[in-house]
Order: C-alpha cells, then structure tokens, then sequence
C-alpha cells in the first residue's frame, strides 16, 4: 500500500491513544506500532513482520524479553495471520490498526489501494461489506470499541450513501 509511513505514524498515534486509557507497555506498543508493517509487501505480512522486527531489534540490543513481546503484538495485529493477541500491548496494535482501516480515512486508502491495483468501485465496496464493515466488531479494547463507533457510523452512511447514486435513486428529475 502506497503512503505506509503515513499509516505507521497514524497507527502509533491511535495506539498510544489507547494505550493511555487501557494501559500496558507504552515502548512495547510504541515499537510494535512502528514495526506491525515491516513487511508489508510479503505474503502473511504479520508473521514475516515479526520475523524481520526480531531480526532488527535484536542487532539493536533490545532485551529478548521485550522483542517477543513487541514480536506477539506484530505477529497477531493481523487476523489472516491465525495468530490471535494475547496481551493487552497486542489487542491494542490490533485495534489501532483497524481504526486506520475504517472512517474517511478508511475509505481514502480503500481507494487509493483499487487505484493502484486498478480495481473498480464495485470491487472496493465488495471489501467493504467483506472487510472495512466488519471490522468494528472485531475490536480487543473498551478504548477501541468506542473509537470505533464513529468512524464505522460514517463508513456505513458512505456505503449506504454511495450504493444509493450507483442505482441513481439520488437524482431527482422534476
Ligand atoms: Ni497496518
């Protein structure tokens, strides 16, 4: 996906959001954070991304303690990845992540993504109803939970919205 620092930054922020009202491991989530996309472009991204941040970390010197914590949070923030978030620093990225998927900024990168990929509306909204509408249920944190509400409110009013002016209901002719 194109603008990934953008995501990485945003996802931080949103996490550490999270983080202040759920608590947890704010370095743990932080790093999590800046790594969850590592590997972005690799099939199952999650656990290729956790391999690689291992990788990273270690020759950083972090201590191995915290490098499989921040490593659980990268290998479970996405649900494809069959690994599910065991700590409270995992469901955290998770939700953070998500967030990021879903609202007006859900729908740009949707469309951005098809832009790139060359898909047509009718495909992206198909990830809508597959993906980006499900996504609010799949939610780890009462912090989450709530934040989501909104950005899901607006997701819904801009399908319904959109679905609505493909079958042109919204022209009026007098
Ligand atoms: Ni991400």
């Amino acid at each position: 996906m194109p603008h990934d620092s953008d995501h990485v930054q945003r996802v931080a922020r949103i996490a550490m959001m999270i983080a202040e009202k759920e608590g947890g491991d704010v370095e743990v989530v932080r790093k999590a954070a800046e790594l969850h996309d590592v590997a972005r472009n690799e099939e199952n991204h999650a656990i290729r991304g956790a391999e690689v941040a291992r990788d990273i970390l270690s020759r950083k010197g972090y201590s191995k303690e915290f490098i499989e914590r921040v490593c659980h949070c990268i290998a479970s923030h996405s649900f494809t990845s069959g690994v599910k978030p065991e700590t409270l620093e995992a469901k955290i990225l998770s939700d953070a992540d998500k967030l990021d998927a879903i609202g007006a900024i859900g729908i740009a990168r949707a469309f951005m993504y098809s832009g790139e990929k060359g898909r047509s509306i009718e495909d992206t909204l198909k990830h809508f109803e597959e993906k980006l509408l499900k996504l609010k249920d799949m939610m780890y944190t009462e912090t989450g939970k709530k934040m989501a509400e909104e950005r899901h409110r607006f997701l819904k009013e801009f399908y319904e919205r959109i679905r609505k002016e493909l079958r042109f209901e919204d022209i009026i002719v007098e």
